[in-house]
């Protein structure tokens, strides 16, 4: 049988991008299709039963489009619906097919990086509010201190390109001192949302040499060519290809552009309509 699954990403718009450029970097040699859900964002605040009906619909249409393993690259997501969709929906939709989150991957090797134990973390409401790197992080690594602060205005300032505005640049900066007030010592900061690492110069300059900045795209591609390593069956699947097509529920001229700018490398996405 000639192999012809695709590996897919997902997210709710622009960032799950930061983690499809360190997937392709680390494993050039598969073929890829993107789908942001730019038309939806944000997630962040939304409920759980949205997140869940929006998630499945972007695995479903990735599939669709011929993929075998398929990656939320979107913490919002992996929080909130990846597990009923592992648990519940996979064995039904699609036995053989795989979904994978961006939690656990981005929370096995933090403890390496932090000297004082103490670990900040962004996230969206979604993300913090589930508590999900807290419980994740305390079976891996009960000996760290962990802040979380949940930043609900960061990815609506991403996805309209406002973050280099006075009020964009004003808000995010209270948003990191609300984090270091909550303890001064934080050494490491963990971006828990995959659209951070688009506002990263303006983080490192506000944040300075308080603490280190991680952000999942590497952690996350990494963990992934472990995972195709352990399993053949899954990456035997898998086409040869270096190919990348990329879907966006938004207008695809209005994605292209800064998906490009995010990216590094010019972009043309087609438009669907989900339900
Ligand atoms: N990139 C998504 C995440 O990692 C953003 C969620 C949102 O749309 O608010 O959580």
């Amino acid at each position: 049988m000639i192999a012809q699954g695709k590996i897919g990403v997902f997210d709710s718009g622009f960032g799950g991008l930061t983690v499809l450029r360190s997937i392709v970097e680390e494993l050039p040699d598969y073929s890829y299709v993107y789908f942001g859900d730019n038309a939806r964002a944000p997630y962040g605040n939304k409920s759980f039963d949205l997140i869940y009906d929006y998630a499945l619909e972007g695995m479903n249409f990735l599939f669709n489009q011929g993929c075998e393993l398929v990656i939320f690259a979107c913490n919002t997501a992996s929080a909130k619906a990846l597990r009923t969709i592992q648990q519940r929906d996979l064995p039904r939709i699609a036995p053989k097919k795989r979904v994978l989150g961006v939690i656990r991957p981005s929370t096995e090797e933090i403890a390496s990086y932090t000297q004082s134990g103490n670990v900040g973390i962004f996230g969206t409401e979604g993300t913090v509010n589930s508590a999900s790197y807290l419980l994740e992080l305390a079976k891996i690594s009960p000996l760290l201190s962990v802040y979380q602060h949940a930043c609900p205005l960061w990815v609506p300032l991403i996805e309209e390109r406002q973050y280099e505005s006075a009020a964009g640049r004003m808000i995010i900066a209270t948003d990191v001192e609300q984090l270091f007030n909550k303890n001064a010592k934080i050494d490491t900061v963990l971006l828990a949302c995959t659209h951070y690492p688009i506002i990263k110069s303006i983080l490192e300059e506000l944040i300075g040499d308080r603490a280190k900045i991680i952000e999942q795209g590497p952690l996350v591609a990494v963990k992934l060519k472990e995972y195709l390593m352990r399993h053949s069956e899954m990456e035997s699947r898998l086409v040869r290809g270096t190919k990348i097509d990329f879907f966006t529920s938004e207008r695809s001229d209005y994605f292209n552009q800064h998906a490009t700018d995010i990216y590094g490398a010019p972009i043309t996405a087609e438009h669907i309509q989900l339900s």
